[in-house]
């Protein structure tokens, strides 16, 4: 076996919970750059569905739960290893790590196996889901992998470079898509502010006002350590050096008594409710707020939450939506 081979570990019937719990220590400690999860085949959910799954039509939930289930008891994951661990053993007992009294019933039922890969398929392998991206008109995202590369050469917009890692925000998703756009026409108004991107996940938000918008403050917060810990990945592959980043709060209270300009919050529904009295705290007298994760049919009721505050400010309501999803920006001068 050559030195740089890698490695996979093909996981059957994983249970559900061990994988939600994933954190970027148990992946170091699992000695994993990637995890792949596997597609159910068609065929088998044609087989729960039977003649449902030839005539169309309504489908109950009685029957979608049914394949909600089997696809939970039945998840296939691929662990993709830069280096060769020493056995099966000690890679399940690091997977079940705070879950022993799983493993038994997992032996029973369920399988792994070790393969060896080629030189870097790993690596490929991942690469094949992130590409250079336009996600707005002015704004491109590209995975780290690609820097300095010819495609990312080849781009003529603004760039962002995001290592597709643990937190949320590649610019694709039409909640963060909806801010970017947002940010995309922006710059010249946003001058010398103080923002904060709340619910930061990559960073994605607030690093493109850092990046292109002139003498701005931008503080990233986020509850998620992996997500900052990749939003710290991404300051310094943007070359964003602390002479631009001011804060990374991970706690709240260290923020409270600042005042922005801006807020961008793309979190969801409950979240943007449970944050309001934050919002409202920490918002400058002509601030702008911008809310995203909102599904059309949560609209009114974020609205009514909402109501005392818009009125107290006077704010004037922009909407913009994309695929479902609603992103409300909130301000005076909109
Ligand atoms: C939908 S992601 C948005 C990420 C990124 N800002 C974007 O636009 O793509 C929401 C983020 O909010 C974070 N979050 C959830 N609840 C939060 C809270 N109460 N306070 C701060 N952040 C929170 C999550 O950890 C997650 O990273």
């Amino acid at each position: 076996m050559m030195d740089n081979s890698s490695y996979s570990f093909h996981v059957k019937k994983l249970p559900k919970i061990i994988v939600d719990d994933l954190t970027l220590e148990k992946l170091n400690k699992l000695n994993c750059i990637g995890v792949k999860e596997l597609d159910i085949e068609e065929d088998v959910v044609d087989e729960i569905l039977g003649d449902k799954s030839y005539c169309g039509g309504e489908i109950s939930d009685e029957i979608l739960n049914l394949v909600d289930a089997y696809i939970e008891s039945n998840l296939e994951y691929e662990f993709f290893l830069k280096e060769k661990v020493e056995d099966e053993v000690t890679f399940i007992n690091n997977l079940f790590s705070g879950y022993e009294h799983l493993l038994k019933d997992f032996r029973e039922a369920g399988s792994i196996s070790l393969c060896e890969l080629e030189d870097n398929d790993w690596n490929e392998e991942w690469k094949k889901n992130y590409h250079p991206l336009s996600v707005t008109e002015h704004l491109s995202v590209i995975p780290s992998f690609y820097k300095g590369s010819v495609e990312d050469d080849n781009l003529k917009k603004r760039k962002i470079y995001i290592n597709p890692g643990l937190g949320f925000g590649t610019g694709t998703h039409p909640t963060t898509n909806l801010c970017l756009e947002y940010i995309d026409n922006t710059f010249s108004l946003i001058e010398g502010m103080r923002i904060i991107d709340y619910g930061c996940g990559s960073g994605i938000l607030g690093l493109y006002f850092l990046k292109y918008a002139k003498d701005v403050q931008v503080d990233l917060f986020d509850i998620d350590k992996d997500a900052l810990e990749n939003a710290r990945d991404n300051l310094s592959l943007n070359e964003l050096n602390s002479t631009n980043v001011f804060d990374i709060y991970f706690e709240v209270n260290k923020f409270l008594n600042n005042k922005y300009d801006l807020i961008l919050a793309n979190i969801l529904l409950p979240v943007l409710k449970d944050e309001l009295s934050t919002f409202m705290q920490i918002l400058k007298p002509n601030g702008v707020i911008v809310l995203s994760g909102i599904l059309e049919e949560q609209v009114e009721e974020l609205l009514s939450f909402y109501q005392e505050f818009i009125e107290k400010k006077k704010f004037k309501i922009h909407r913009s939506s994309k695929e479902g999803w609603v992103c409300l920006v909130l301000g005076n001068e909109l």
